[in-house]
């Protein structure tokens, strides 16, 4: 029997951070050791595109990212690791979709409205500084999930609207074609509480205030001790739910090292004291994984060998399930 495929992307637009392990990539490690499904994890480099225009740049972010993955446990053996543009099946179903998505629909995407609601109050063109790769993103994004069959798409909160317009392509397609495409359902990764970056916002690159996951222990050292804090002193009680420095140490320690901080906060502890703590187990948790991460960033060969090996087996998914929808629309006979 077919296991349910999970499929999820990654796209290649900056260096991967703390904010992006905790958020995105240990929940999506802890999926793929599931051995129920069969997981499929892509980098997205066609999905960059349309911000990232500098061929060494996109190629940087793309060995980053596999590196990243790679060095923090995902098992290529066991899932289909690949990347978006080895798999060009993903580009002709881009545009089959693209013929029957109404542009209105395209028009009420969030990416894309977003861009026109902040020119217009800029005063500029509604279509500045928009491309038609932001445009049809979603189109894209459908042709990755419905290719595969996708059962279940974890994503970010931002990305839900993304998949419910997969299954509104899907089920237009089916209607006009007869039974085709099996409608993804999505699945929100993100946790609730949101990860702080160094001044207390949510840890983005566009806020510039992240920790980058596999900096030396110097700098990442340098980073935890630039962490907001209050001005409460060394004996006052302190709450642990108020302190981005807690919420980050939460997500490395065990169970019995939580209670025992908490414990500590609430009795009254020294923020220089946390932050020396907080470093250290940051640091003894992404050890192993750094020297690992260093091991494949240093071997691109590898890294692309990995990554093309990943893309035969997606294609191989993908080529033959290309046919019927071929057949389906009348291009094949
Ligand atoms: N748009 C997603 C993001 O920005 C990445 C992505 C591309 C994706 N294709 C996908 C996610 C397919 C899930 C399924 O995060």
């Amino acid at each position: 029997m077919r296991k349910p495929t999970v499929l999820t992307g990654i796209k290649p637009t900056g260096h991967p951070h703390l904010g992006n392990y905790i958020g995105a990539i240990k929940p999506a490690l802890e999926m793929a050791k599931n051995p129920d499904y069969q997981s499929m994890y892509f980098i997205a480099d066609y999905h960059a595109l349309n911000t990232v225009q500098n061929a060494e740049q996109l190629r940087t972010y793309t060995y980053e990212i596999a590196a990243t993955w790679l060095a923090l446990g995902l098992n290529p053996e066991e899932v289909i690791f690949y990347r978006q543009s080895d798999v060009p099946e993903i580009t002709e179903l881009n545009w089959i979709l693209s013929s029957i998505t109404p542009k209105g629909l395209m028009n009420r995407a969030h990416a894309y409205k977003a861009k026109v609601d902040q020119n217009k109050v800029e005063g500029l063109d509604v279509d500045a500084g928009v491309n038609m790769g932001l445009y049809t993103y979603p189109i894209l994004m459908a042709a990755d999930i419905l290719l595969f069959q996708s059962d279940l798409v974890p994503v970010g909160k931002d990305q839900i609207q993304h998949v419910e317009i997969a299954r509104d392509m899907a089920s237009s397609f089916n209607h006009t074609y007869s039974e085709t495409f099996k409608l993804p359902e999505y699945v929100v990764t993100e946790e609730t509480a949101t990860i702080p970056g160094i001044d207390g916002r949510k840890m983005s690159k566009s806020y510039g205030n992240v920790i980058p996951l596999f900096e030396t222990p110097d700098r990442l050292k340098k980073l935890i001790f630039k962490m907001k804090t209050d001005s409460s002193l060394p004996t006052e009680p302190k709450d642990p739910k108020q302190s981005s420095l807690f919420t980050l140490y939460k997500e490395f320690a065990e169970d019995s090292e939580i209670l025992y901080l908490k414990q500590r906060y609430e009795e009254g502890i020294g923020w220089g004291e946390v932050k020396q703590q907080v470093f250290n187990m940051i640091n003894e948790k992404l050890e192993g994984p750094r020297a690992e991460y260093h091991n494949y960033i240093n071997q691109p060969k590898l890294l692309q060998e990995v990554l093309h090996a990943g893309g035969e087996k997606a294609r191989e998914k993908a080529q033959e399930y290309l046919q019927l929808i071929k057949q389906r629309i009348g291009v094949k006979f």
